[in-house]
């Protein structure tokens, strides 16, 4: 075994036993926006329990959001990270039938598409991880001004903003996913 393979191997050792401790200690909207600054070039090195890139793929009535997230290399990094602390809520793909525009679509020349976009899967992101719902509040998304109010739903779930009914929810180690019915923003 070479040097650059056991220092590679001590690193991998050494993010699997402190990255679980880490989010616990670190306040999740400081270390979600120093998150931001990660550049996900170092992802074959890290191997270890799935993250939320990991797992999310696989579901297979969410491909229409999971490309939505796939399409901004931050948001690629953070939800391979980790040591990211995320509650996604990841509308199915039902959910984008009866939409009467597309979270891409602009009205005119004036908006950027892809801005619109990123700021649509930003409004599905809460910077903290929440295997239950805090019922009663509200959740402020990594979206400037946009909170998801959270009640109790039907079947054990919850209700978001009133409308929305979660589903399955899928764990990783660096979050959450809740599967819901419906989409929270689309201006
Ligand atoms: C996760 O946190 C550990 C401890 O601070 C750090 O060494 C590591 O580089 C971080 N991992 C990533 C992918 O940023
Ligand atoms: C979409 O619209 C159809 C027809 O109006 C309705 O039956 C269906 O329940 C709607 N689906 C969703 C996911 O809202």
């Amino acid at each position: 075994m070479g040097y650059h393979t056991s220092a590679i191997a001590f690193f991998v050792i050494f993010l699997t036993v402190f990255s679980a401790s880490l989010a616990h200690i670190v306040e999740p909207e400081d270390y979600f926006y120093g998150r931001m600054k990660f550049q996900a070039d170092d992802e074959s090195i890290i191997q270890g329990p799935p993250t939320l890139e990991d797992i999310i793929p696989i579901e297979k009535d969410l491909t229409r959001f999971v490309d939505y997230l796939r399409s901004f290399g931050d948001i690629i990094g953070l939800i391979s990270n980790p040591n990211s602390t995320i509650t996604l809520f990841a509308p199915v793909n039902s959910a984008f039938r009866n939409l009467t525009h597309k979270p891409h679509q602009v009205k005119d020349s004036s908006q950027d598409p892809k801005e619109k976009l990123y700021q649509f899967v930003l409004g599905h992101i809460v910077p903290a991880i929440y295997e239950t719902l805090p019922v009663g509040q509200e959740l402020q998304t990594m979206r400037q001004g946009i909170k998801v109010k959270v009640e109790n739903g039907k079947d054990g779930g919850y209700k978001l903003n009133g409308e929305i009914n979660t589903g399955v929810t899928k764990k990783a180690v660096n979050g959450i996913i809740y599967k819901i019915d419906g989409v929270l923003t689309n201006d």
